[in-house]
């Protein structure tokens, strides 16, 4: 029998609602993954890394250029004073930094704060780690954090918090005084913040606020990004973990037993990203927000209702003033006879039933691709 740990664990509906896309012909506007090209001077030197033999395991924690050229990234962007040598884990994804770091630093019945809808991984990292996750909710319709809730969820047994932002699914970026709050409560009940910052690059309004250069915050908090996001390359899979030089340890530890390492000669490709310049990123979320705006006009004339996304590439939009039916069956539907894929809302939730007028719009497309969708979703209305 497998164990019961996983017991729990669903298929993801995320890589689900991609094959169901694959069955039906529809556009697939429900995995987060860009269907145009990433940088080419990434490609290249990746190929030049493999034709010139970097082809065996990198250093565990990471190739050394690599992890100064992170190092030089924060300290750059952020001002923030990052040892690549100690404090830097280069990983097989985002996704394997948050899993490693959990693993790193919570013990059986630890509590982890998840702010919800979350990205649909969290859950299952806890459960991975013998932790609990508690759930505390960005209030709809524009997904604010109620401040005096998530003071509540803080008890004796809280061990982190997840701070993502921008935000997956709702598109927030969270404000100044909401992450002064976290760092507060934080400091207050001795919790550390694990960030997920993989849409750094990507926002259309406010800032990016890095919570580990909070007065105090540095200590005790694992900032994890990657590249799948902000150089449109997910299936390298490369992402990192930073945090305090102890912690890194541990981390490195887990990171070895689970993968050893992540790709070396993508590792060569990655560090040519990091010398990218301003515009490249400028580029970036400029592209996104015309994809945001077409893709929200589309599904405004079409009957959805949301909040305007300031970050991320995602739209999570109430499909209430349409359809009665639940998430799934409305995905479904809209998969199969109109011919859009999209996410179900209740992935993004911990119980079913919650999340059940939504669904996941992904517009990280080629606009050419965005506008075959806007066309199949004209006279929706008319077709339920
Ligand atoms: C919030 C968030 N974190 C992490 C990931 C996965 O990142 P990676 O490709 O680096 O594993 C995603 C992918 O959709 C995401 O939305």
């Amino acid at each position: 029998m497998p164990s019961l740990r996983t017991s729990t664990f669903t298929e993801s509906v995320i890589r689900e609602m991609t094959r169901v896309a694959r069955e039906y012909g529809a556009i697939n506007l429900s995995q987060g993954f860009p269907d145009f090209p990433m940088p080419a001077p990434m490609k290249e030197a990746a190929c030049a890394a493999i034709r010139g033999d970097v082809n065996q395991y990198a250093v565990t924690w990471g190739a050394p250029a690599l992890r100064l050229g992170i190092a030089e990234k924060y300290r750059r962007w952020y001002g923030m004073d990052v040892d690549p040598d100690r404090e830097v884990t280069v990983t097989c994804g985002a996704t394997e930094a948050m899993a490693a770091v959990f693993m790193a630093l919570l013990d059986p019945g630890d509590e982890v704060i998840v702010l919800e809808p979350f990205y649909e991984n969290y859950g299952p990292d806890a459960i991975l780690a013998d932790a609990k996750p508690v759930f505390v909710p960005l209030e709809e319709p524009d997904w604010r954090l109620d401040p005096d809730r998530l003071r509540a969820a803080f008890t004796p047994r809280t061990k982190a918090i997840i701070v993502n932002t921008p935000h997956n699914p709702t598109g927030r970026v969270l404000t100044r005084d909401e992450i002064s709050l976290i760092a507060e409560l934080c400091q207050e009940h001795d919790v550390w913040a694990i960030t997920d910052e993989i849409y750094e690059h990507i926002r259309y309004a406010g800032n990016h606020h890095v919570i580990a250069t909070w007065p105090g915050m540095a200590e005790r908090t694992v900032t994890i990004s990657g590249f799948s996001k902000t150089y449109s390359c997910t299936g390298w899979r490369l992402g990192y973990a930073i945090a305090p030089a102890e912690l890194t340890t541990a981390i490195r530890k887990v990171h070895d037993f689970l993968t050893v390492g992540a790709p070396a000669p993508l590792q060569a490709g990655a560090t040519v990203a990091l010398a990218f310049d301003t515009p490249y990123y400028n580029e970036l979320a400029y592209g996104y927000r015309e994809r945001r705006d077409m893709l929200a006009a589309a599904l405004t004339e079409a009957g959805f209702t949301f909040s305007l996304p300031e970050g991320a590439y995602y739209i999570l939009a109430s499909f209430s003033a349409i359809s009665d039916l639940d998430d799934v069956a409305f995905a479904h539907w809209l998969a199969s006879d109109i011919g859009v894929a999209t996410v179900p809302g209740s992935s993004f939730y911990h119980k079913r039933g919650m999340g059940r007028g939504l669904v996941r719009f992904a517009y990280c497309k080629k606009k050419e691709t965005i506008e075959a969708a806007a066309e199949r979703l004209v006279g929706l209305r008319a077709r339920v």
